[in-house]
């Protein structure tokens, strides 16, 4: 088999916070190389810097130093506008409020990054119901988001993630508040789009069954990479307990 192609590395990372005369170290140092079509799970304490680096993977905010690069880009040198294009474009985000607009239906919030790039919608309707299939929701397209559970509203805030064929999907505890069959069908949705369409998922969670969807499992603390779990071609149980016994040893 050919090695799969990089699609994200980032090296030495670095995220200082300052609060007046506080400063708080929320990335140490973080060397990551992730392949094209790879399913990454974060895991680690609250507060070990796994939202700080998905906000930084994912353009949102600037790093205090080191560098990211995605595909042929140099995240961390780009200016505004061209880190605007590159968000969003070729990086889809799940957080774990869904952050709909309440006054769209669920194939209007699908829609909205079409929208936000200039696209005809119409142009894009089977597209759109596909993915509404996809995550379980084809009978609720023309709910509104008070009219769906927290379930619905997260599946389609994966639905609008997934609209633009990014190569890099960031999901920072996508399934955090959700019940299991809700969980379940966002894991598998984001495990087709890597299987299926070589997507690249970095995902932040503290569901060790969450984590066993994935590739690879990364533990962070304080701001650190303290391991590097390979999954790949393992069955799901069999997964579960290698995550656990590197949670217990890390004493997590
Ligand atoms: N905007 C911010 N300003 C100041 N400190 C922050 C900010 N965001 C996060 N932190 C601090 O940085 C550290 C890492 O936070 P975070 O990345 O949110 O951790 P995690 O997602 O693993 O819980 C924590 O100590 C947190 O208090
Ligand atoms: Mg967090």
């Amino acid at each position: 088999m050919t090695p799969m192609p990089t699609l994200l590395r980032t090296h030495e990372l670095c995220k200082q916070y300052r609060l007046g005369e506080v400063t708080v170290d929320a990335l140490r140092g973080v060397n990551l190389v992730v392949m094209r079509g790879q399913f990454v799970a974060i895991m680690g304490p609250s507060g070990s810097g796994k939202s700080t680096l998905m906000h930084l993977l994912g353009g949102l905010d600037f790093a205090t130093s080191g560098e990211i690069t995605l595909g042929e880009h140099t995240l961390t040198s780009l200016n505004d506008d061209a880190l605007t294009l590159l968000r969003r474009r070729q990086i889809g985000f799940v957080f774990q409020f869904f952050n709909l607009l309440p006054t769209l239906t669920a194939a209007e919030n699908v829609a909205l990054p079409l929208m936000l790039d200039g696209r005809d919608p119409d142009a894009y309707r089977a597209w759109i119901d596909d993915l509404l299939a996809l995550v379980g929701l084809a009978d609720r397209r023309d709910h509104r988001p008070h009219q769906l559970s927290g379930g619905e509203q997260q599946r389609a805030a994966v639905a609008r993630a997934l609209v633009m064929e990014p190569q890099l999907v960031l999901a920072d505890e996508p399934t955090g508040n959700l019940d299991r069959a809700s969980g379940e069908g966002i894991l598998r949705a984001l495990r087709r789009a890597c299987d299926e369409k070589q997507q690249t998922i970095v995902m932040v969670t503290h569901d060790r069954h969450a984590a066993a969807f994935a590739d690879r499992v990364i533990f962070f603390q304080d701001g650190r990479i303290m391991r590097d779990l390979d999954l790949s071609g393992q069955a799901q149980k069999r997964s579960t307990q290698e995550i656990t016994a590197v949670t217990t040893e890390l004493g997590f």
